[in-house]
């Protein structure tokens, strides 16, 4: 919370209303003091302070009535009841009336202190779950997708620009969970038909009639089943957007469909000859390589010139790892929220390997590995104990970079691998300058496993 929380405190000794007011606003806190329920009540209504301290022996309206009468102005009102008798029985009424809190005076105000952390955490951490649910409410925009790489600033600027003309397709490229969903959604609802339905057909969770009857609708009697006219999704999108998730699995029947629906602008209904115009912004996506579809006859080449004039390719995450810090703190926050906890930090090693992880799932896993952490970790730091042993257990200090592109060719024959070790060992050793250390980095092997090699080897 920003502003310094208002406190007020009902009480009718003086001490007491002037002690919190002396001690709470060297600490920064704003005060109120009532010395009746009567003129607390008239305060709280007037100003609704965060946090009321409520003695239980008032003269007049008593402690337990002004929680109710309290609780009837704002149903989330914190309150904290003070009671100086040993009567536990009146403090189990208190809570159960909805005080928050209760103290047995006398109390320090160290207590008190801690007691305001306590609730101003609780209060923080209803604001955020406040702004979270209103955010998932909240349209999907470019601002949620997090970046910071160069790449994925120019692809969101030039995504921003398709998104306001009136291109009538886009094709989005990209492997799995590197976000073209997101993406699909940020650029309908910052385009000129945000005002319009959205929908999403996954082509590859429908079996083809049934991803046809639900693009194109059925007319009456169509076929057995179709007991009255359904409207398929581009008439139902009128106007919006059809996202066709997964187009690199649809059949080659339904590929002709397609072309015709964006060449020519109207669709048919099953059981129509009728042309009914559809005006539909088309997003297609797919984690497929479409040109090796086309290459093995899976794909029309027509269709795909038709899908891909504006053609947005989403790279890998293992190629914009500047994106990785900004998404790690993106998702620790959502997950903070979603599982009330408070993590605040990445440990330098864990947050150098998740940076350095090669991300097959892309975003999705990332997501996930940062969800299950923020599960498992206690504490307030992400710790390379709380990361998947795949990611933990990676082998940081060695690049074997000599390995990638060079191939051994086996001879026929066979080989000695015995006589093979000692041929990598001789040449790691040359190559080093005969330093053990710097041999054994060069090998990935600790300096005892190498001297052991050497002797075996007689080198
Ligand atoms: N740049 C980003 N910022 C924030 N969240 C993202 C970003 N990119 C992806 N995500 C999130 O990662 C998850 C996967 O993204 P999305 O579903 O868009 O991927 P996809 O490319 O459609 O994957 P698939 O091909 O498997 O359908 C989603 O939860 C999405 O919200
Ligand atoms: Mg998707």
């Amino acid at each position: 919370m920003n502003r310094p929380l208002k406190i007020l405190v009902i009480d009718d000794e003086k001490l007491i209303r002037w002690s919190f007011e002396k001690k709470l606003r060297e600490k920064g806190y704003i005060v109120y003091g009532a010395e009746s329920g009567e003129e607390g009540l008239k305060l709280f209504n007037t100003y609704y302070q965060d946090v009321v301290f409520i003695d239980n022996h008032l003269t007049g309206m008593q402690g337990l009535e002004l929680i109710d009468e309290i609780k009837a102005l704002s149903e989330d009102a914190v309150m904290v009841f003070m009671t100086a008798y040993e009567t536990v029985d009146i403090a189990v009424e208190a809570m159960k009336r909805g005080a928050l809190e209760y103290i047995r005076k006398p109390f320090t105000f160290d207590e008190i202190f801690l007691i305001l952390d306590k609730i101003e955490e609780k209060i923080n951490l209803k604001n955020e779950l406040i702004l979270l649910r209103r955010q998932q409410k909240e349209e999907i925009t470019f601002n949620h997708v997090i970046h910071q790489s160069a790449v994925m600033k120019h692809l969101i600027q030039v995504s921003k620009k398709i998104a306001k003309t009136d291109a009538s397709t886009i094709l989005l490229l990209g492997e799995s969970g590197t976000g073209k969903d997101i993406l699909a959604r940020a650029i309908h609802n910052e385009s000129n038909r945000k005002s319009k339905p959205f929908v999403t057909i996954n082509c590859s969770s429908l079996p083809d009639t049934l991803l046809e009857s639900e693009l194109f609708g059925y007319e009456k009697g169509a076929f057995t089943d179709a007991k009255a006219m359904k409207k398929g999704m581009f008439e139902i999108a009128g106007g919006g957007t059809v996202f066709l998730d997964e187009i690199g699995e649809i059949n080659l029947a339904m590929q002709v469909k397609l072309l015709n629906v964006l060449e020519n602008r109207n669709i048919i209904r099953l059981g129509s000859t009728k042309e009914i115009p559809v005006d539909v912004r088309i997003i297609a996506a797919t984690n497929k390589n479409l040109k090796e579809s086309i290459a093995a006859k899976l794909f029309r080449e027509d269709l795909y010139y038709r899908l891909q004039v504006f053609q947005i390719e989403l790279p890998p995450l293992k190629e914009r790892e500047e994106d990785i810090p900004l998404l790690l703190n993106y998702f620790i926050a959502l997950f903070n929220t979603q599982f009330r906890k408070n993590i605040v930090s990445i440990s330098d090693t864990a947050k150098k390997l998740l940076v350095h992880y090669a991300w097959p799932g892309n975003i999705r896993e990332l997501r996930n590995v940062v969800e299950r952490a923020v599960i498992l970790q206690n504490g307030d730091t992400i710790e390379v104990g709380s990361l998947p042993k795949g990611i933990s257990h990676r082998k940081e200090h060695h690049h074997y970079h000599a390995l990638k592109g060079y191939s051994f060719n086996f001879p026929e024959e066979g080989i000695s691998l015995e006589e093979l070790e000692k041929q990598v060992i001789m040449q790691a050793l040359q190559m080093a300058g005969r330093n053990q250390t710097k041999a054994s980095k060069l090998l990935g092997i600790s300096r005892d496993t190498l001297r052991y090699k050497q002797k075996k080897h007689n080198l």
